[in-house]
């Protein structure tokens, strides 16, 4: 940035050239974004609009090269900033221009650009990297699984340093286009519409698009052989499901299962309001892990998932975190329940819905089935510590505190206040504390002694989320 100087003499002038009016007010960007449970994710000092991934992927090798190209706008006078990723870097432009860069701890990349850069300015920033996911680990843990076929990067908190350079919090989303070769015969598979895929030169590239805000640990990168089913909904959105060819006995289950994504997303609307984003559907790699996630428009599935049969009740899961987690999303990690507490609570609708038991049903099972003494009860819903991040206390407990506020609100607000959550903070972030104040504008009732009780306290609540009488 250039400033204009009142210059008073030529010594001044002088003093005044060696030592830029500006300097001091620029510093380096905090190393985190602030997060009370991970102080090193994310970073201050930029905000990101739009990652650009350019990748090849070898699966014989894990070798996996690529050129992040990302969109930010300066948040401060920045001297230089931090990036997060565990991966090699061999180059690194700020505005065209070749910039410093060094790492420091697990996965901080630290940049320092030629000039220093003036606050709300946008800038690019190229960075050139290559690795194998699979040898980058944090604490002997790697959110990168190897499969016989590929890869797969997915996982929460954090999945994102496995395979791009970013400002790796919820906090700040942006939009995506992923672009990945692979070897003929292999698929990639990421978040959104597949914009194109061509081939050459014995390599695919495919092309990917998610065009609304999406948290890092959202996006996601599947390679592998897959088969590709197809359609649109009646809105029109494209519809893509991946199942890897290798999922031996799981495969018609998990096929019976995510091929009935335009149903689920279809009742979600209608309890949750309009679907998001520009596309859906899931997809399932031959990973050995047990879990799924609501990676953007298209969850991830483990094959396990499907060990018993069909499993729409994990499909309703992750779909309803499209609303709940993904379009609004935490802005902390301790404020977790607004993520799982409600998409456990939208299979208890659904359970509802199919006849296998209703909500109230569900609520007082696991409110009986659960002894004062149980462990359960001292994990706080509301603010479980990282280490319970995903304990099941945060999704069953969490869902007795949805079943406790339907009862107190009744139906009508209950239903109101899980409609207009959404539209609220839609692609934005969101506080616990600013759901039990929006539960309150809505049903007009003092609700903090309701919550506290069912997500603060560190013990079994005295009496269960109970009916009204007359219910
Ligand atoms: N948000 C995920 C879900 O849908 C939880 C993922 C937790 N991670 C794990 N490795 N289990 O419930
Ligand atoms: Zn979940």
């Amino acid at each position: 940035m250039h400033r204009r100087l009142i210059v008073p003499s030529a010594l001044a002038a002088s003093l005044l050239l060696a030592i830029p009016a500006s300097a001091a007010s620029f510093t380096p960007g905090a190393p985190g974004i602030g997060d009370s449970y991970y102080p090193a994710s994310g970073n201050g000092g930029y905000d990101v609009s739009h990652y650009d991934l350019r990748l090849k992927y070898q699966p014989a090798t894990d070798l996996l090269e690529g050129t992040a190209t990302i969109l930010a706008t300066t948040k401060q006078d920045l001297s230089r900033f931090n990036l997060d990723l565990g991966l090699k870097v061999s180059e690194i432009r700020v505005n065209g221009r070749p910039a410093k860069f060094a790492t420091s701890g697990d996965h901080e990349l630290e940049v320092t650009p030629a000039s220093p850069l003036a606050k709300g300015t946008p800038i690019s920033v190229v960075v050139r990297y290559a690795g194998k996911p699979s040898e980058f680990k944090i604490d002997g843990w790697s959110a990168w699984a190897r499969t016989p076929d590929g890869g797969v990067a997915a996982q929460e908190p954090d999945s994102a340093v496995w395979w791009f350079p970013s400002n790796d919090h919820p906090l700040d989303k942006a939009t995506f286009d992923v672009s990945v070769l692979v070897p003929d015969g292999h698929q990639a598979i990421s978040n959104g519409v597949l914009q194109s895929q061509s081939s050459r030169l014995g390599w695919t590239r495919f092309n990917w698009r998610s065009n609304k805000p999406q948290a890092t640990y959202l996006a996601t990168l599947a390679v592998g052989r897959f088969d590709i089913t197809t359609d649109r909904t009646a809105n029109g959105l494209p519809v893509l499901n991946a199942y890897s060819k290798d999922l031996g006995d799981n495969a018609g289950a998990a096929r019976a299962s995510i091929e009935r994504t335009t149903e689920v997303a279809e009742w979600l609307e209608s309890v949750f309001g309009p679907y998001p984003f520009n596309s859906l559907g899931g997809y399932v790699p031959n990973v050995t892990s047990g879990f799924a996630l609501e990676t953007q428009t298209r969850p991830f599935y483990s094959p396990r998932q499907f060990a018993n049969g069909s499993n729409v009740s994990v499909v309703v899961h992750e779909l309803a975190h499209q609303w709940y987690g993904d379009s609004v999303s935490v802005a902390d990690w301790k404020d977790i329940w607004i993520n799982e507490g409600f998409a456990r609570y939208s299979q208890w609708l659904w359970s509802e819905k199919e006849g296998e038991g209703t909500a109230q049903e569900l609520a007082d099972y696991v409110y009986a089935t659960r002894a004062a003494d149980d462990p359960f009860w001292t994990v706080k819903p509301g603010d479980p510590g990282a280490e319970n991040q995903f304990h099941g206390a945060v999704y069953d407990r969490g869902a007795l505190a949805l079943q406790a506020l339907r009862n107190e609100v009744g139906d009508e607000d209950f239903f109101a206040i899980l409609k207009g959550w959404p539209q609220e903070h839609a692609y934005g972030n969101a506080h616990v504390s600013d759901f039990v104040r929006y539960a309150e504008r809505v049903s007009g009732k003092p609700l903090a002694a309701l919550f506290d009780t069912w997500l603060y306290q560190p013990s079994k609540p005295a009496a269960p989320a109970a009916a009204p009488a007359g219910q």
